[in-house]
């Protein structure tokens, strides 16, 4: 009998953290590595947050606290929740968890059971199968297309769904390809949705914050009221206040959800950080203002990255909505040959060999699930975006 359990061996490891630990250890090796692929912004957490976070050690804010979060941190979710997008909620429907990662996991094993079906747009962040499947449950996933600009149609959706359909899960601006959805583009979506009542909503809305050229930011119960009483509302600081660190993520739903939720964080890891949570506190009641101009520093980068890769003959990156990663085809490299003789037959031998080739760090498409990709993370100085794009340049333009 096998020590350990069989939910684990349905899980794969990460294919983005085996990418990192390759590059680290040639950058141990002392190779001038640059790394595009991590999924945190490069700045520091804003100082307003970090003195909030010190006030709280200093006044003895650090014992247990209720495990899902202080009151004050949910009353905080509830006015950014009616601030930005019009939704009520009171604190009884507001649960924080050990970072965004969290809040959705306990989502998942609060509700799956064998044998339910969870829809998953493809390309998708690496974690949502693996949970899905952690707990218990069926991904079923449905692949975009650089046609669509990797969002999902309606049609796609609609015939996705099965009596056996328990969530379907929504992220925009997304991560690994920025894309983001309109106002239009999710109404379409939310309208297949109340054609099947018994289909829940878990929207996950990390980069709400992050969108570029004048891109209107919505989430699915805002669009479509009739959705709320089945919509899982996620969010958290970690992307929008460069707080990856702190841990802090928080999700809006039904009382009873909610609840349910807490029941498997309270026996799990109990409450999240308390220092975090009153760091938290100020991010969402404190000033905004840095939100713009770190929105206009990536939208320059975004674009820097997007012309210096389609100066690429074989590279196809079309230009998101948001977040801060891109998620360009190599469709018209794969058959190709590098100078030592590897043949270019997937994204991922394709990252490989720019890795061991080129010095560049990136993440191979594969690991979100549609190929041929690879996901740049451009959450990085402008001299380093310039030199890696510089290096892809040379290397792409070595293979014959
Ligand atoms: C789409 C998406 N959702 C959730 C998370 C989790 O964020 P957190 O660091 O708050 O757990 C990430 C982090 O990379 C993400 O990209």
């Amino acid at each position: 009998m096998s020590f350990l359990s069989a939910t684990l061996s349905r899980v794969k490891p990460s294919p983005t953290v085996a990418m990192t630990a390759k590059a680290a250890e040639l950058k141990a090796a002392g190779r001038d590595i640059i790394g595009l692929s991590a999924g945190e912004p490069d700045f520091d957490t804003p100082q307003n947050i970090k003195d909030a976070a010190v006030a709280a050690i200093a006044a003895g804010k650090t014992k247990y606290t209720a495990p899902d979060g202080i009151i004050e941190l949910k009353q905080a979710v509830c006015a950014k929740m009616k601030r930005d997008h019009g939704l009520e909620y009171t604190p009884a429907q507001v649960s924080v968890g050990t970072g965004g990662k969290q809040t959705l996991y306990n989502a998942f094993m609060a509700t799956l059971n064998p044998g339910d079906e969870v829809i998953i747009p493809a390309p998708y962040w690496v974690s949502y199968p693996d949970m899905v499947l952690l707990a218990g449950g069926t991904p079923v996933v449905v692949e975009t297309s650089l046609d669509t600009r990797f969002k999902l149609t309606a049609e796609q959706l609609d015939s996705a769904i099965t009596p056996n359909t328990k969530w379907f899960i929504f992220n925009s601006p997304s991560n690994p390809t920025g894309a983001g959805y309109s106002r239009a583009e999710l109404k379409a979506l939310t309208d297949v949705l109340m054609r099947h009542p018994h289909v829940w909503v878990m929207t996950d809305d990390m980069y709400e914050h992050l969108a570029y050229d004048g891109f209107e930011f919505c989430t699915p119960a805002q669009v479509e009221p009739g959705l709320y009483p089945r919509t899982l509302t996620c969010n958290g600081v970690s992307k929008a206040y460069a707080m990856t660190g702190w841990r802090i993520g928080y999700a809006a739903g039904p009382v009873e959800l909610i609840t349910a939720m807490r029941k498997v964080q309270s026996q799990s890891t109990s409450n999240p950080c308390t220092i975090s949570q009153w760091a938290a506190v100020e991010a969402l009641n404190g000033t905004q203002e840095f939100l713009a101009p770190n929105a206009a520093l990536f939208k320059r980068r975004r674009d820097l990255v997007i012309s210096m890769l389609n100066a690429v003959d074989g590279i196809d990156c079309p230009t998101p909505e948001g977040a801060f990663y891109v998620y360009p085809s190599i469709a018209g490299l794969i058959g190709k040959t590098t100078p030592a003789g590897t043949l270019i037959d997937s994204d991922e031998t394709f990252c490989t060999a720019l890795l061991e080739k080129a010095d560049v760090a990136v993440v191979f498409g594969a690991a979100f699930g549609l190929s041929p990709n690879f996901r740049v993370s451009y959450a990085a100085s402008d001299a380093a975006l310039t030199e890696a794009c510089t290096r892809i340049q040379r290397f792409c333009a070595s293979l014959v």
